[in-house]
């Protein structure tokens, strides 16, 4: 079977599939508090996901990221990677991974090593715990702890995501790359993207990764490292303690060149670049038939529009989102 390739000549290889818009928190840079839900029946069943990950499979992916909302509260979930694990046992997948917040990871780290998942991403802006409350609405700063060690002690590799937002969590950087690094930890900024309504002005919460990194600069020696995960993070070894230090910069740098991803979301809607409109429908697609070549004629369709590139950008007159998506819609 031919591999999907774009109209840039890029293979695409990954695919994050967001398998519920719910979640048990409400950062309050992706959600508001008073979020309304899908209706249950729009979302695609476990089953379906299956095929529609399995399809993308057989087109060439072989790296998925499971991700949300928060992926570990939907019910059931542990059957979706149990099912997928047969395609990391076959080697048609290089990499079956996760992004959660960790708040089940105490539950399921075990299970999900079990499945072969070998990394997981856990998002994490703060170590304080009254500030863990104050941008996360809901969550539990122990459970999350909890969860982190579970995960490292089934063997996972943990990365711990950041979001810098400015006011907040700039003056804790140095602490946040200390901790993860003493934990054996990979840590990865990420600049705050302008996605979906929530109630705080965008243009106070961005703060420009370079600013980040020159703060970062003054306590620790970074090194650009050749290493490269595969995704939108650039590297940088930091010599006092022996660990890597990621930035993902959507809005100072552009990484579109490079990009060899799609998302779905949990209704099954593929969207060809997170910072783009254009998508396509893969339920109907999915539920018409028992075949899955109406599924995959669709596929190539769309991956044949994939446009070349997102063009975010947060100015001060212009702070609201520059698509109506929530993160948590289409997946981080
Ligand atoms: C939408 S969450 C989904 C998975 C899971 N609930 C979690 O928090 O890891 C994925 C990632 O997107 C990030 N995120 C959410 N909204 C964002 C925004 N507006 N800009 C940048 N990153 C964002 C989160 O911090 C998280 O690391
Ligand atoms: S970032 Fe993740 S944990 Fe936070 S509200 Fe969004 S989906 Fe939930």
């Amino acid at each position: 079977m031919t591999p999907l390739v774009d109209p840039f000549g890029r293979a695409i290889t990954y695919i994050r599939v967001s398998v519920t818009d719910r979640c048990d928190f409400r950062c309050a840079y992706c959600m508001s508090e008073d979020m309304t839900f899908l209706p249950k029946p729009d979302l695609l069943s476990l089953e379906e996901l299956d095929r529609l990950c399995s399809a993308f499979v057989r087109l060439g992916t072989r790296k998925i990221r499971v991700t949300g909302g928060e992926p570990l509260v939907r019910r059931g979930i542990m059957t979706l990677f149990r099912s997928l694990s047969r395609h990391v046992a076959s080697g048609a997948l290089d990499e079956l991974t996760v992004t959660t917040n960790g708040s089940q990871l105490h539950r399921f780290a075990r299970e999900l090593a079990d499945c072969g998942v070998r990394r997981v991403n856990v998002s994490l802006d703060t170590l304080d715990p009254r500030k863990f409350k104050e941008i996360t609405r809901w969550g539990d700063f122990a459970q999350v702890m909890k969860g982190i060690d579970a995960a490292a002690a089934a063997g996972l590799k943990v990365k711990i995501n950041a979001v810098a937002l400015k006011g907040f969590n700039d003056h804790e950087a140095p602490d946040l790359v200390a901790w993860a690094h003493r934990c054996g930890h990979d840590l990865t900024f990420i600049e705050v993207m302008p996605l979906g309504e929530v109630q705080a002005a965008r243009f106070d919460q961005y703060l420009p990764l370079d600013e980040l990194r020159a703060a970062l600069s003054r306590r620790y020696t970074l090194t650009p490292s050749p290493y490269a995960s595969g995704g939108p993070a650039r590297y940088f070894d930091v010599a006092e303690t022996g660990g890597r230090l990621g930035f993902i910069t959507p809005l100072t740098h552009n990484f579109c060149e490079s990009c060899n991803r799609v998302r779905v979301t949990c209704t099954g809607t593929l969207y060809m670049c997170l910072g783009q409109d254009d998508a396509a429908d893969l339920r109907a697609p999915l539920r018409r038939s028992e075949s899955d070549d109406p599924l995959e004629e669709t596929i190539r369709a769309a991956i044949a529009r994939k446009p070349k590139g997102h063009d975010f950008l947060i100015e001060r007159e212009r702070s609201h989102a520059s698509t109506g998506r929530h993160m948590s819609v289409t997946g981080g």
